[in-house]
């Protein structure tokens, strides 16, 4: 080997990802960029607490149930085999779930499959969905829509196959709604990716009477698929805070699936359990790339998931309290600076204009005053263009944390500027 040879590995990598050009690009990742801000601060300032409302991730960890269950199931020589297609009781189980908190009825063995989390699911359906074969041209490029903002993967993982991602904004002018009548020009669109509700904005789009019929029924009529993650649909603080579910839309089923996760549900981001839903035939191809592409998930994890759905009143009676107990503080905070927010109609998440001006500063963007919140205060935040998003989830009562989140929100109170100025 010659040690003065220069090696570009990167030369071997797909045009998708990047090519030759992998690692050039200086636009760091979202998250990545803020917790490098946050370590930054933290290592500058070891004595200061950080007020982290930043990315937002639940920290309380699954119930004691759920950890019994998988604790005992990992004992059991039963669950130590290949996965495959996934534990038939937890099919069955999530088929109840959709009965008993959405009224719907859904067949287990050809409308329900597991999966490692949403995340991963939805790259398999972008696959489903995208995957150009040897038929893909540029005149014929496969066509999907996101909301922007929204959460990135189906996009990002779109456009790594070639397809052309469009994007359909969600403004505050708009009351956080999509306009997908944008996409009548579109010529070969595969599938819609909808967050219910919405993360950034906290929007639930069934709020708009007849936004999902006509949705559905624009779908159906031009024979494209819509995804829903509805990764939240637990966390909702409209309708007496009853769960809302795309399926139960009249001809949903038709074109759709919904995607469902242990992460917000049960508090179990570490878990990776989660299931598709709906059409059938959309189902027998996400089985088909799920196990093409991947053993299965782990059999202790999917009992565990079961037990907890069994379960799951009580459960998610503690994990909503609380939330909804965090938001109304954190909005009645933000609210106190002149932000113009109210609860958001679901989600853990307040998100907001962010302001032009404050402390003595002018603020060009959210990224602005995202990064003078966490430089000269030592709050996390998280810009989206013009708009600023707090979550409730920050973590509370260990080293370098605030005591209580009482504690928190007195002082996010101390540290916002008392002259914030907003352009609206
Ligand atoms: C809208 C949305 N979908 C999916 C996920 C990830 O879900 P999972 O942990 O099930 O992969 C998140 C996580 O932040 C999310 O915000």
């Amino acid at each position: 080997m010659n040690p003065l040879t220069q090696v570009d590995i990167r030369r071997a990598f797909g045009d998708g990802i990047g090519g030759a050009h992998f690692g050039d690009d200086s636009t760091e990742y979202l998250f990545s960029r803020i917790k490098r801000l946050r370590r930054a601060f933290q290592q500058a300032h070891p004595n200061f607490k950080v007020l982290d409302f930043g990315i937002g991730e639940p920290y309380e960890g699954p119930s004691q149930l759920t950890r019994q269950a998988v604790m005992a199931a990992t004992n059991q020589p039963e669950f130590d085999g290949y996965p495959d297609l996934g534990l038939e009781r937890l099919r069955q189980v999530v088929a109840v779930h959709f009965g008993e908190q959405f009224g719907v009825n859904v067949d287990p063995s050809t409308q329900v499959q597991d999966c490692w989390g949403i995340k991963p699911a939805l790259d398999a359906l972008v696959k489903v969905f995208c995957a150009p074969g040897n038929k893909s041209s540029l005149t014929s490029r496969i066509q999907v829509a996101v909301t922007v903002p929204g959460y990135p993967v189906f996009g990002t993982q779109a456009s790594k196959l070639g397809a052309e991602v469009i994007q359909m904004p969600v403004t505050r002018e708009h009351s956080y709604l999509f306009d997908y009548r944008v996409l009548e020009q579109c010529q070969n669109l595969h599938a819609i990716y909808v967050i219910s509700p919405h993360n950034p904005t906290g929007r639930a789009y069934d709020q708009v009477p007849g936004f999902w019929e006509t949705l559905v029924e624009w779908c159906r009529q031009r024979q494209v698929a819509l995804v829903v993650d509805e990764a939240y649909c637990h966390l909702r603080w409209v309708d007496e805070d009853r769960p809302f579910t795309a399926l139960s839309v009249p001809g949903f089923t038709d074109v759709g699936v919904v995607l469902h996760s242990v992460s917000k549900t049960l508090n179990w981001t570490g878990g990776r359990v989660g299931w598709v839903v709906g059409n059938p035939t959309i189902i027998a191809a996400y089985r088909k790339e799920y196990e093409d592409s991947s053993s299965g998930q782990t059999l202790a994890n999917q009992h565990g998931a079961a037990e907890s759905l069994t379960h799951f009143n009580g459960i998610i009676g503690l994990i909503r309290k609380s939330y909804i107990e965090r938001l109304g503080r954190l909005v009645d905070v933000l609210r106190k600076h002149g932000f113009p927010v109210q609860m958001p109609d679901g989600g853990f998440f307040v998100f907001s204009p962010a302001p032009t001006e404050g402390g003595g500063q002018a603020f060009t963007d959210a990224e602005a005053f995202m990064r003078y919140l966490l430089n000269e205060q030592g709050v996390v935040s998280v810009p989206f263009g013009s708009n600023i998003r707090f979550s409730c989830t920050i973590k509370v009562g260990g080293q370098g944390q605030p005591e209580s989140f009482d504690q928190a929100i007195e002082a996010l109170d101390q540290r916002l500027p008392q002259d914030l100025k907003f352009a609206l």
